[in-house]
C-alpha cells in the first residue's frame, strides 16, 4: 500500500523533478563530449568588476579558429557560417561585412519604428482575427520580423512566399539551437536558392562587399545575418518581453494605459534582458597573452567564455527578482548590463535598432490585446512562450481567463517532461554530429582567416586560376 502510494507520488511529481534532472544530465553529457575547453568568466581571478576589461581586451579578438566550441555554432548556423558576421575573424573582410550590415540596418528612428508598427499590426490582424486566441508568442513574432527584415534588405513589401521561406529557415535554426528539433538543411537551402535568384536578378539594392567572393557567399551573408540572426533574436526578445507582461498584469496595465511612456517600457525591457539575456555565453579566442594581474593570465589560444547570466546576476540587490523599477535608479551604461555585448569588442550591430522596434511592436500588441499566461519562464524559453491573447475591447470573464491560465500551467509542466528528454536525445545527437563534421576545423585547414584558400590545398587548386591566389581583392 505504502509502496503504491510512493510510486503514485513519484509519478505525479515527475514534472517537478524530471526536467531539472534531465537538463543537469544534458549539461554533463555535452561537457563530456566537448572535452575541457574554455575559461568561463566571471571567475575567481576575474571578478565581475573586471569582466568587461577582459571582454574588451584587444587580444580577446579571435572569433572561430581554434575553439572546438565554434564547431557547434557553425553547425547550428549553417549554411554559410564561414561568412556570418558573428563568426568572421577580424580583418578587412570582417570590417567590410560589418560596414554593410550597419548600412542595411540604417534609418531614422521614426521610419524604423513606423515600419515595425506596420508589420506588427498587419501580422496580428492576419493571424489573430478573433476575440481571443491561444498562441506561442515566439511563433507569432516570427512573421513580423521576417517581413520587417525582408523590407530592409529588398526595400519592398515582403511577398507571402518569401515570408514562408524566411520563417521556415529561422525556426529551423532556433529549434535546433534549443535542441527541440534536428537541423533540416533542405528547408534552409530553399531560402539560399531564393536569395541566389534574387541576387542574380539584381534585386538587392545594397552594395555587397567584394570580399564576399561568390554569389553563394553573398546569399549566405544575407541569409545568416538578416533572415536568421535578426529574425531569431528579435522573435526571442519579443517572446521574453511579452511573456513577462503576460505574467505581470499590473505592469501590463500601466504600459497599456501610457503607451508612450518610453521610460517605463525601457525599464521593463532592461530588466527583461537582464534576467533573460539572449546570449548565454559568447566566446573569444585570445590571439596573444593577456595578463590582467591578480592571477588572471591567459596565454594566446585560450578560449574565453563570457557568461552573460552570471554577469547580469552580480551588482544588483535581489538579482533573481524581476524588478523593472530598479532601473529608475540605475544607468544601464554603468550597471552590469550587456544585453547587446560590449562596446569595445564587436557589439551587436542592432543595439540601437532593436529596442526601438521592440517598443513599436509592443505598443501594437498592447493596443489590441490583454495577455495572460501561467507558464514557466526561463532564459532558454524552449516552450516558445505560450499565452492567451484577448481583444482589449471584448474582454473575457475573469473565471474563463483563470481557467485558461491553469490549463496553460498544467500543460506546460507536462510538456516540459517530454521536451527535456527530447532535448537530451536530439542535443546529444547534434553535438556528436558537429564533432564528427568539425566544420570550423575543416574550413581553417583549407583557408586563411580572410577566407582565402591556403596554397597547396585542394581548395586552392579548385579556385579559379588554380594557383591558390585569393579570388577576391584584399
Ligand atoms: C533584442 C535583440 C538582440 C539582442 C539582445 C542581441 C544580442 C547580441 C549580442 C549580445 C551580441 C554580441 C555577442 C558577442 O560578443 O559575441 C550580438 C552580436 C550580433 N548581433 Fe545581435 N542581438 C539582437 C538583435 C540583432 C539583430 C536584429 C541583428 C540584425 C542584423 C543582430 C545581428 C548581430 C550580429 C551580426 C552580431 C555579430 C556582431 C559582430 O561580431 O560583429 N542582432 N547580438
Amino acid at each position: 500500500m505504502l509502496r503504491r502510494a510512493g510510486a503514485a507520488a513519484l509519478a505525479l511529481t515527475v514534472p517537478y523533478w524530471l526536467p531539472r534532472t534531465v537538463v543537469a544530465l544534458r549539461v554533463k553529457v555535452f561537457a563530456r563530449i566537448n572535452g575541457p575547453e574554455g575559461v568561463v568568466v566571471p571567475n575567481a581571478e576575474v571578478d565581475p568588476e573586471r569582466f568587461t576589461e577582459l571582454y574588451e581586451h584587444p587580444a580577446a579578438s579571435g572569433r572561430s579558429k581554434g575553439a572546438a566550441l565554434s564547431d557547434l555554432f557553425w553547425y547550428w548556423l549553417s549554411p554559410g557560417p564561414e561568412v556570418h558576421q558573428e563568426h568572421l575573424e577580424p580583418g578587412p573582410r570582417y570590417d567590410a561585412v560589418a560596414r554593410t550590415t550597419t548600412a542595411i540596418l540604417a534609418g531614422t528612428s521614426a521610419e524604423l519604428s513606423a515600419a515595425a508598427a506596420r508589420r506588427t499590426a498587419e501580422v496580428l490582424d492576419e493571424l489573430v482575427p478573433g476575440e481571443a486566441a491561444l498562441v506561442r508568442l515566439r511563433d507569432l513574432m516570427m512573421p513580423v520580423w521576417a517581413e520587417f527584415f525582408y523590407e530592409l534588405v529588398f526595400r519592398e513589401p515582403c511577398p507571402a512566399y518569401a515570408r514562408g521561406l524566411i520563417v521556415a529557415n529561422a525556426e529551423d535554426v532556433i529549434n535546433s539551437l534549443k535542441n527541440t528539433r534536428l537541423r533540416h538543411m533542405r528547408r534552409r537551402e530553399r531560402l539560399t536558392r531564393y536569395l541566389l535568384r534574387r541576387l542574380a536578378a539584381g534585386d538587392v539594392p545594397h552594395a555587397l562587399p567584394p570580399e564576399l567572393a561568390s554569389a553563394r557567399d553573398r546569399a549566405h551573408y544575407l541569409q545568416g545575418t538578416f533572415f536568421n540572426t535578426a529574425v531569431v533574436q528579435m522573435s526571442e526578445a519579443m517572446a521574453h518581453l511579452l511573456l513577462v507582461l503576460a505574467a505581470e498584469p499590473g505592469i501590463q496595465r500601466r504600459l497599456a494605459e501610457h503607451p508612450y511612456d518610453d521610460r517605463d517600457l525601457s525599464n521593463v525591457m532592461n530588466e527583461t534582458l537582464r534576467l533573460y539575456p539572449l546570449f548565454g555565453i559568447a566566446h573569444r579566442i585570445t590571439d596573444a597573452d593577456i595578463d590582467l594581474g591578480g592571477g588572471a593570465h591567459y596565454p594566446a589560444g585560450t578560449v574565453l567564455c563570457f557568461d552573460y547570466p552570471a554577469y547580469h546576476a552580480t551588482g544588483y540587490t535581489d538579482p533573481g527578482t524581476f524588478d523593472p523599477d530598479r532601473w529608475n535608479h540605475l544607468s544601464a551604461k554603468h550597471a552590469h548590463h550587456i544585453p547587446f555585448g560590449v562596446a569595445g569588442n564587436r557589439p551587436c550591430p542592432a543595439w540601437r535598432l532593436a529596442p526601438l522596434i521592440m517598443r513599436a511592436a509592443t505598443r501594437e500588441v498592447l493596443a489590441r490585446f490583454t495577455l495572460h499566461t501561467g507558464v514557466s519562464h526561463t532564459r532558454s524559453i524552449p516552450h516558445r512562450a505560450p499565452a492567451l491573447l484577448v481583444r482589449r475591447d471584448r474582454p473575457l470573464p475573469p473565471y474563463r481567463i483563470a481557467a485558461v491560465r491553469l490549463l496553460l500551467r498544467v500543460r506546460d509542466r507536462w510538456e516540459d517532461v517530454g521536451r527535456s528528454v527530447l532535448q537530451l536525445v536530439l542535443g546529444t545527437w547534434m553535438v556528436l554530429d558537429a564533432r564528427r563534421q568539425r566544420p570550423t576545423e575543416r574550413w581553417f585547414a583549407a583557408h586563411d582567416t580572410q577566407g582565402c584558400p591556403l596554397t597547396g590545398t585542394s581548395t586552392a587548386r579548385e579556385t579559379p586560376g588554380g594557383d591558390g591566389r585569393c579570388p577576391y581583392p584584399h
